[in-house]
């Protein structure tokens, strides 16, 4: 069954006609030509379909298109406004990706993430009480590879770039 749903995807509005079956992934690439958020797994595994979705990351590939009518979406292309993205400077500064495939994905999930950090939302690993942080402090991304890890653990690299990926995320978070 088709229906209509509207998106707007990176600024910019679009109306479009899709079968209640579309995913938010297939309805960004295949319909509106997005290529920014990438097909790995197509089922909910490897974080390369990861954007925005009223502000919280999602896997685009388990969402649907007509669940989401009138959302607001931000692929990593999106996230290029004036200029480059502090994310993706960083990325491009460590050297933190190979091929690349992985990597849209992995900055909106950066993005996500030192927002999620900075607004004091817990990681899924708790170390200890109250705080986050080890010994249940609070969390600084920039001094703690171990929570950047687990925070990004939704997001898989096949070229493990994951080296390089941390200091470009920690530096952020420090600036
Ligand atoms: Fe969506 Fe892998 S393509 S999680
Ligand atoms: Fe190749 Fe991550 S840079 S999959």
């Amino acid at each position: 069954m088709d229906t209509e749903v509207t998106l707007r995807v990176d600024g910019v509005e679009h109306q479009l006609t899709v079968d209640t079956r579309t995913t938010l992934l297939d309805a960004l690439r295949e319909r509106l030509g997005n290529t920014s958020p990438k097909k790995g797994c197509d089922h909910g595994q490897c974080g390369a379909c990861t954007v925005l979705l009223d502000g919280q990351r999602v896997n685009s590939c388990l969402a649907l298109a007509v669940a989401h009518d009138g959302g607001e979406i931000v692929t990593a292309a999106g996230l290029a406004t004036d200029g480059l993205h502090p994310v993706q400077r960083a990325f491009i500064d460590h050297d933190a990706f190979q091929c690349g495939y992985c990597t849209p994905g992995q900055i909106v999930s950066a993005v996500a993430m030192l927002a999620e950090a900075a607004a004091g939302r817990p990681s899924t690993v708790t170390f200890d009480t109250p705080g986050d942080g080890p010994n249940g402090g609070p969390v600084d991304l920039a001094v703690d590879p171990d929570e950047i890890r687990e925070r990004m653990s939704g997001n898989l690299c096949r070229c493990a770039a994951y080296a390089n990926m941390v200091p470009a995320i920690q530096e952020v978070a420090g600036s």
